[in-house]
């Protein structure tokens, strides 16, 4: 349930009141982009690293960045603070703006659509810290500009929905018989003692949990790597994790329907996922840029 405050083109209001045009190109052609920013103890995390991602995927779709990050910054504590601060995460999103009529080719001069509003962090269930989640394997079926973050999220949403059915939290998705990345999540494997994750490119999102995850295995004396992962490395993979903004890391222990390593959270995850809990702790009271 989102909470009740939110921010619409430079205005705070009852997120019950907030309007947009039909006519807004986000809602007829998902002309925009957006990001997913946790908040912990109202501190708004990697918040660099996320508006650095927002500028790239604006770059990514010719639009000019709205807002300077100071800019940002100022705005979304606001409104983190008029939801009563805590854990929670920021959902903001910038679409080219509304027309009249439709037109596939957008005129020049429209003004952006600028909105964010706050959602509570869920908590992560401790069952599924012990025994981890479930996942299934899908063809990559979407586009070849992955590194933008855009709401054109149908093929995301389509194979989050077969996970589903199939009673798993994630769709790891292949790609020419190569890892890409999970539907929502950035996806990490383990193999021979290194924790290796496909690297950047327009295949896939670059994830900003991703690097915390590389800097914090990097504290705990575990190497990374950013190399490829065939399907069969994943499928014999000792562990696997899924990173992402509103879960930090979770270990997926089935995948197919098949056990990961002996189907509980490994050794490794452990060790990280201690370190990632640290890591929030030791940020408290710190300036969030
Ligand atoms: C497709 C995809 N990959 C990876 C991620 C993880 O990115 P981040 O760690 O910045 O949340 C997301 C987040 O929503 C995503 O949608």
């Amino acid at each position: 349930m989102p909470l009740p405050h939110c921010w619409l083109n430079g205005r705070y209001q009852p997120l019950a009141e907030a309007r947009i045009s039909p006519f807004d190109r986000a809602f007829l052609f998902a002309d925009a982009v957006y990001e997913v920013i946790p908040v912990y103890g109202g501190r708004l995390f990697r918040l660099r690293a996320h508006l650095d991602r927002l500028r790239r995927s604006l770059e990514g779709i010719e639009m000019a960045s709205p807002l300077s990050h100071e800019q940002w910054l100022d705005v979304l504590n606001g409104l983190v603070e008029r939801n009563g601060g805590g854990d929670q995460y920021v959902y903001l999103q910038v679409t080219r703006g509304a027309e009249d009529g439709r037109n596939h080719a957008w005129p020049d001069g429209l003004a952006p659509t600028l909105f964010a509003y706050c959602s509570p962090l869920p908590p992560i269930a401790p069952e599924m810290l012990e025994r981890g989640v479930a996942a299934i394997t899908a063809p990559d079926i979407r586009w070849a500009r992955r590194d933008i973050k855009s709401t054109s999220l149908l093929p995301n949403v389509l194979l989050k929905k077969q996970a589903a059915r199939a009673g798993a939290f994630e769709a790891i998705l292949l790609q020419d018989g190569f890892l890409t990345e999970g539907s929502s999540t950035t996806v990490h494997v383990l193999l021979d003692g290194v924790a290796h994750a496909p690297p950047n490119s327009h295949a896939i999102l670059p994830g900003t949990t991703r690097s915390v995850v590389e800097e914090l295995a990097l504290r705990i004396g575990l190497p990374t790597r950013s190399e490829a992962v065939s399907e069969a490395q994943l499928r014999g993979a000792p562990e696997i994790w899924l990173a992402f903004s509103t879960r930090g890391v979770l270990p997926v222990t089935r995948l197919d329907g098949k056990p990961v390593g002996d189907g509980r959270p490994g050794e490794q995850y452990r060790r990280l996922h201690a370190a990632f809990l640290a890591y929030i702790d030791e940020l408290a009271g710190t300036p969030p840029l």
